[in-house]
C-alpha cells in the first residue's frame, strides 16, 4: 500500500494506473476509520481494480465553534486498517498541502443545503463540496463511495457531481449500526458510557417513526412530534432537528407521499449525532 502525503505523488500513482486502463474506486474520509468506512472500502474493492482512501480532516467544513481541533485523529491505526483491507493507496495530505494559501474559490450547491444540517451548520456543505471537488480533481476516480448516514451530504455531492460534469459514479452505501441500533460514527468516540447508552434514543425514535409510517400515518407533523417526544424523554438528549423532507429536493413536506427522508440530529451531551432512513410510497400511496 502506498501512502501519499503530496498531491504530486498521488497524481503520479493515478497516472500510472490510468495508463494501464485500471479502474479506480475512491473512499473520501476524515479518518478515525470504523466498520462503516470499511464497508465502503470493501465495496470499492469489489467494484474497481484499485482503491484509494483519503484521510483528511477538512478545516473548512467546520464552523468556528465546532469540533475541528478535537476531531478524533488516528492515522497509524487507520493506515493499518486500510492495509489489511487491501487498499492500494492512502492519500493523507496536511492542511497546507490542500490549502497552501487563502482559497478564494469554493463550490456551492444551492438550495439543497437550506434545511437539515445546512440550517444549523452554515458553510458546512460548501466546505464539503469544495474539498470533495479538489479530491475528485486529484484522484479522478471512476466511482466514489459515500455513506447514507450523511444523507444530505450524499444528495449534495451527487448534485455537484452531475452539475459540474465530473465523470464519476457516486455510490450510496447503507448505514452500519451497533448491535443496539446506534449508527456508526467517528463522533461516537466522544460519548461517555452513560451518553453511549442514551444515544440509542436516536435510533429508537427513527424506528418509532418508521412504525407510524407503516401503520399509515401520513402527516409529517405527527411523525416529527412523536420523534421529538421520544427523544426529549431521554435527559441526556437534546433535539437539534427532526425532519421529514422530500428525498430529492430535501425540502420539508407536510403530507407524506412519494419518497421521503426522515432525519434527525440530536445532541447527546455535547456530541451532535445524525441518523436517518428513507421511506418510499408508490404512486398509489402503497409502501
Ligand atoms: O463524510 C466525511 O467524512 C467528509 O465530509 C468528507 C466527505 C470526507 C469530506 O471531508
Amino acid at each position: 500500500m502506498v501512502k501519499a502525503e503530496k498531491i504530486t505523488k498521488m497524481r503520479e500513482i493515478i497516472k500510472e494506473w490510468k495508463s494501464k486502463g485500471l479502474t479506480i474506486g475512491f473512499v473520501p474520509t476524515m479518518g478515525c476509520l470504523h466498520e462503516g468506512h470499511m464497508s465502503l472500502v470493501e465495496r470499492a474493492a469489489r467494484e474497481n481494480n484499485r482503491v484509494v482512501v483519503s484521510i483528511f480532516v477538512n478545516p473548512i467544513q467546520f464552523g468556528p465553534n465546532e469540533d475541528y481541533e478535537k476531531y478524533p485523529r488516528s492515522l497509524s491505526s487507520d493506515l493499518e486498517k486500510c492495509c489489511s483491507a487491501g487498499v492500494h493507496a492512502v492519500f493523507c495530505p496536511n492542511v497546507n498541502e490542500m490549502y497552501p494559501d487563502k482559497s478564494l474559490a469554493f463550490v456551492n450547491v444551492e438550495s439543497l443545503d437550506e434545511n437539515l444540517c445546512g440550517k444549523t451548520r452554515p458553510n458546512h456543505f460548501r466546505g464539503v463540496c469544495t474539498v470533495v471537488a479538489k479530491l475528485f480533481n486529484i484522484i479522478s476516480p471512476d466511482r466514489a463511495y459515500f455513506g447514507q448516514k450523511d444523507a444530505q451530504q450524499l444528495a449534495i455531492v451527487s448534485k455537484m457531481t452531475s452539475d459540474l460534469n465530473f465523470d464519476i459514479e457516486i455510490i450510496s452505501c447503507p448505514i452500519l449500526r451497533e448491535k443496539d441500533g446506534l449508527a456508526l460514527s467517528s463522533r461516537n468516540s466522544y460519548l461517555s458510557s452513560d451518553e453511549r447508552a442514551a444515544a440509542v434514543v436516536i435510533y429508537s425514535a427513527l424506528e418509532s417513526a418508521k412504525a407510524l409510517l407503516k401503520r399509515g400515518e401520513r402527516s409529517a407533523g405527527n411523525v416529527k412530534a412523536a420523534m421529538k417526544t421520544e427523544i426529549e424523554k431521554q435527559p441526556l438528549a437534546a433535539v437539534d432537528y427532526v425532519e421529514v423532507v422530500d428525498a430529492k429536493t430535501l425540502s420539508p413536506v407536510e403530507k407524506i407521499t412519494g419518497t421521503v427522508l426522515v432525519a434527525a440530529a440530536v445532541y447527546i451531551g455535547k456530541t451532535r449525532l445524525i441518523d436517518n432512513f428513507i421511506f418510499c410510497l408508490d404512486e398509489g400511496g402503497k409502501q
